[in-house]
C-alpha cells in the first residue's frame, strides 16, 4: 500500500444541465460522507459549475472544470481562464483528455500552457495522457506515454509538477466498455511513475497520484485499486449516477 491518497473523479463531459448536476449532488452527497479515505471530485460542464459549487458546499467533495484556456483574461472568443475558475469555486481542472487531443487537435504544447495556467490560478491540473489502439497494437505505448510526458509535463520546474495529478486513459478503452486488464494498466502507471522518477526525482515519483481511466466501473474498480501504482480513477460513464459512482468511490 503506497501512502498516496486516492483520488476518485467523474468526468461528466458533455452530460447534465445546472438542475441535473443539482439533483445528482442532492443524492450522491449523502451516500458518500463517511468516504474519508479518498479525495472526491466531480468535473461537470463550465455551466453546471456553479450549481456543483453550492451544492458541495461544507463537504469534502471537490469540483473542476473540463478544460481551460491559459492567461488570465483576454479577447478570445469562447473560452475560460483558470482565474475564472477558481473564481467560480474549481478546485481542480482537467487537461489534455483524448477527446480534445482527437476533436480539437490540442498538442503537448497546450497541454503543458493550460498545466502551467492552472497552477498559477492554485488549481490542481489532472493531466490525461495515453496511447490510441495503434500505438498498443504497434508496440508504442510507451514511446507515446513517454512523448505526452516528456511534451505536457517535463518542461514544469519541479515546484509546479509537485501539483499535478496524471491520469493514465488508454484511448482504446474510453466509452468502449474494454478495460485495461490491471496488469496492463499497472504497467503503464510503473512506466509513467519511472519518467516521473528520472525527470523530477524518486521522492517525488512516491508522491505523484497516478488515476487509471477508461471504462471504470463498480465491478471492475477493486481489481484495479488493488494495483500499487494506481492511486485513483477518472471515470466517464459510469459516473454520471450517483449510486454508481458512489459504488466506485467506496471501493
Ligand atoms: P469512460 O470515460 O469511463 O466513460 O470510459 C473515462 C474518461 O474519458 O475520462
Amino acid at each position: 500500500m503506497s501512502n498516496r491518497k486516492p483520488l476518485m473523479a467523474g468526468n461528466w463531459k458533455m452530460y447534465k444541465t445546472a438542475a441535473e448536476t443539482r439533483a445528482f449532488v442532492e443524492a450522491f452527497r449523502p451516500m458518500v460522507v463517511d468516504a474519508a479515505h479518498c479525495d472526491i471530485a466531480i468535473f461537470p460542464p463550465f455551466v453546471s459549475v456553479p450549481a456543483a459549487v453550492a451544492e458541495t458546499q461544507g463537504c469534502d467533495i471537490g469540483v473542476g472544470a473540463q478544460n481551460l484556456y491559459w492567461g488570465k483574461e483576454g479577447a478570445v472568443t469562447g473560452e475560460i481562464t483558470g482565474h475564472m475558475l477558481q473564481a467560480a469555486g474549481c478546485k481542480y481542472v482537467i487537461i489534455g483528455h483524448s477527446e480534445r487531443r482527437q476533436y480539437f487537435g490540442e498538442t503537448e504544447a497546450d497541454v503543458l500552457r493550460k498545466t502551467q495556467a492552472a497552477i498559477e490560478f492554485g488549481l490542481t491540473p489532472v493531466v490525461c495522457v495515453g496511447e490510441k489502439l495503434e500505438d498498443r497494437e504497434g508496440g508504442k505505448t510507451e514511446a507515446v506515454l513517454a512523448a505526452q510526458f516528456d511534451g505536457g509535463l517535463g518542461p514544469l520546474t519541479p515546484e509546479q509538477f509537485a501539483k499535478v495529478v496524471i491520469a493514465y486513459e488508454p484511448v482504446w478503452a474510453i466509452g468502449t466498455g474494454k478495460t485495461a486488464t490491471p496488469q496492463m494498466a499497472a504497467d503503464a502507471h510503473k512506466f509513467i511513475r519511472g519518467k516521473v522518477a528520472e525527470k523530477f526525482g524518486a521522492a517525488q515519483a512516491g508522491a505523484t497520484r497516478i488515476l487509471y481511466g477508461g471504462s471504470v466501473k463498480p465491478d471492475n474498480v477493486k481489481t484495479l485499486m488493488a494495483e500499487e501504482d494506481i492511486d485513483g480513477a477518472l471515470v466517464g460513464g459510469a459516473s454520471l449516477d450517483p449510486k454508481s459512482f458512489t459504488a466506485i468511490v467506496k471501493y
